[in-house]
């Protein structure tokens, strides 16, 4: 029963309740309604190069970065996970007696205090992706050496092994000749996973389970990809679980491409739900076959020019555009988004010593994910491009909206700041008064103070 109905004016200004959208969501979950949420569904990708200065090591850990997951973990009960590879994880080699590490991208060469960083986030699991592009005859070894310090640091918190990245747009980068198939792949996938299994999980003493340990896919979905490359035809077809080492498959997006546009694209919930709905097929079918397979976006950011965007993407806006996206993922079963991270990276939310835009909308989501283990959302259609609505359901009842505004305004033009006024229908039992403000909460997304 809906009968309360909650005046709310969204983004400040000289507002008032004239005139309102009044927006209403059943009061039990319906169908379509998402999967329980993971409470770690807010989550970090951080390019392989950049991890020593995101993470620092024992001398000199990055207290800074872990404070900033550490605000994320206390709204949500479990702290982010993190999955530390890329493009740049191709190209690490391994100098297991070399004391501290370098930072040149072109090859680099990692030695112990280089995984020491994974000290620096307690309570994350961790992803690490093998390098598996280079088909010298160290590949195997080399995957398998890395593994094996990997898991000397990572030790129990280890969620998966990636192996390789992107194998899809290994022709466009030259690692392969141009018919490089999903089988050829599937093939190396599964001889580096065979070969680590044995030769690092199997008896090893943390417990961690020596088959299904491994992320698959990492495929980019984008205009250098192989189109033969996909999820379901992964499975089905090239049998990438056959063995059992499948725990998750992961999906790389950049939604916005090289062309960032901040209202076309990134403020505009028509073109996000349109992104991400294409991944629909691959989650039904996981969901039917391989239950215990999840899909994750295990890499993602707004576009994929790393370098020189900044004025484009770390805006305010971009928080709205994160908001939005990673709900909308959620809403259609996608277990994590691991958003990527660079130093130099101007899409990133964070960087070694910096909180950038793009974070204000992480700690949204987080907020509206709470601590609950059975929370579900569903989007409330609207139709509208710019004005994106979700119903959050705990123990299968209404218990919140996100209510989000994707008009873009520009503070140093002299136009009024559009403002919308919205009913929000709640439960009848629900009664907002002062007194009662721990419990109903009307939360406003504040960016240096400004609303
Ligand atoms: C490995 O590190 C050691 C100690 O820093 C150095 O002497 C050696 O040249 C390095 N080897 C490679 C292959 O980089
Ligand atoms: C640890 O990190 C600090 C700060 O980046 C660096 O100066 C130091 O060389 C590192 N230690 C080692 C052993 O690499
Ligand atoms: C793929 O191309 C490479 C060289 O471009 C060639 O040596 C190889 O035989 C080809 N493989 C198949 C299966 O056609
Ligand atoms: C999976 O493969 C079987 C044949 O082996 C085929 O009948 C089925 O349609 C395929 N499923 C999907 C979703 O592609
Ligand atoms: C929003 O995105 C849709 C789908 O990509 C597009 O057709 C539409 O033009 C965009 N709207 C604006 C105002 O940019
Ligand atoms: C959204 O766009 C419509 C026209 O497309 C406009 O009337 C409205 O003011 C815009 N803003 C909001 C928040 O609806
Ligand atoms: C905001 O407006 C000013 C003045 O019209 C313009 O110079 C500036 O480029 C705009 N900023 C953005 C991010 O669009």
């Amino acid at each position: 029963m809906l009968a309360t109905a909650l005046c709310l004016v969204a983004l400040a200004g000289p507002g008032s309740c004239s005139n309102p959208l009044v927006l209403s969501a059943p009061v039990r979950a319906p169908s379509g309604v998402s999967n329980y949420i993971d409470n770690g569904f807010v989550s970090f990708s951080i390019a392989a190069h950049f991890f020593p200065e995101y993470a620092g090591n024992l001398t000199s850990p990055n207290l800074f970065t872990r404070t900033l997951l550490r605000v994320l973990a206390r709204s949500t009960g479990k702290a982010p996970y993190i999955r530390v590879g890329g493009t740049s994880s191709q190209k690490l080699a391994l100098n297991i007696t070399q004391e501290g590490q370098d930072g040149v991208p072109k090859t680099e060469t990692i030695g112990p205090t280089y995984f020491e960083g994974f000290y620096n986030f307690p309570g994350s699991r961790f992803h690490f992706d093998l390098a598996n592009a280079d088909l010298g005859p160290n590949r195997v070894p080399n995957a398998v050496a890395e593994a094996k310090i990997a898991l000397s640091y990572i030790k129990g918190n280890l969620e998966s092994f990636e192996i390789g990245n992107e194998p899809n747009v290994y022709n466009f980068q030259g690692y392969r000749p141009a018919n490089y198939s999903q089988d050829d792949y599937v093939g190396e996938w599964s001889q580096i996973a065979t070969a680590v299994s044995e030769n690092v999980l199997t008896g090893n003493q943390y417990g961690i389970n020596p088959r299904t340990s491994f992320q698959a896919l990492t495929y980019f979905l984008g205009p250098f990809g192989s189109s033969s490359f996909d999820v379901t035809s992964a499975f089905n077809t090239s049998h990438v679980d056959q063995d059992g080492f499948v725990k998750s498959a992961s999906l790389h997006i950049y939604p916005a491409g090289a062309n960032p546009s901040r209202q076309h694209l990134f403020m505009n919930h028509t073109n996000t739900a349109s992104t991400l709905d294409v991944l629909i097929p691959a989650i039904k079918y996981l969901a039917t076959s391989y239950p215990n397979i999840p899909l994750v976006l295990g890499e993602t950011n707004s576009d994929y020019i790393n370098i020189g965007n900044q004025a484009d993407v770390s805006a305010f806006g971009n928080s709205l555009w994160v908001c939005d996206y990673m709900l909308y993922a959620m809403s259609i079963n996608v277990k994590r988004v691991y958003m990527h991270q660079g130093t130099t990276f101007g899409y990133s939310d964070f960087t070694p010593t910096e909180v950038r835009p793009p974070f204000y909308g992480q700690l949204l989501v987080a907020a509206a994910i709470g601590t609950s283990p059975r929370m579900q959302i569903k989007p409330v259609n609207l139709g509208l491009w710019n004005l994106s609505i979700y119903a959050m359901y705990t123990e299968s009842i209404l218990s919140k909206y996100v209510v989000i505004n994707l008009e873009e305004w520009n503070e140093t033009t002299p136009y009024d700041r559009p403002f919308r006024s919205f009913n929000l229908e709640v439960p009848s039992d629900v009664h907002v008064t002062s007194k009662d403000k721990s419990k109903y909460d009307i939360r406003l997304l504040k960016f240096f103070g400004v609303l």
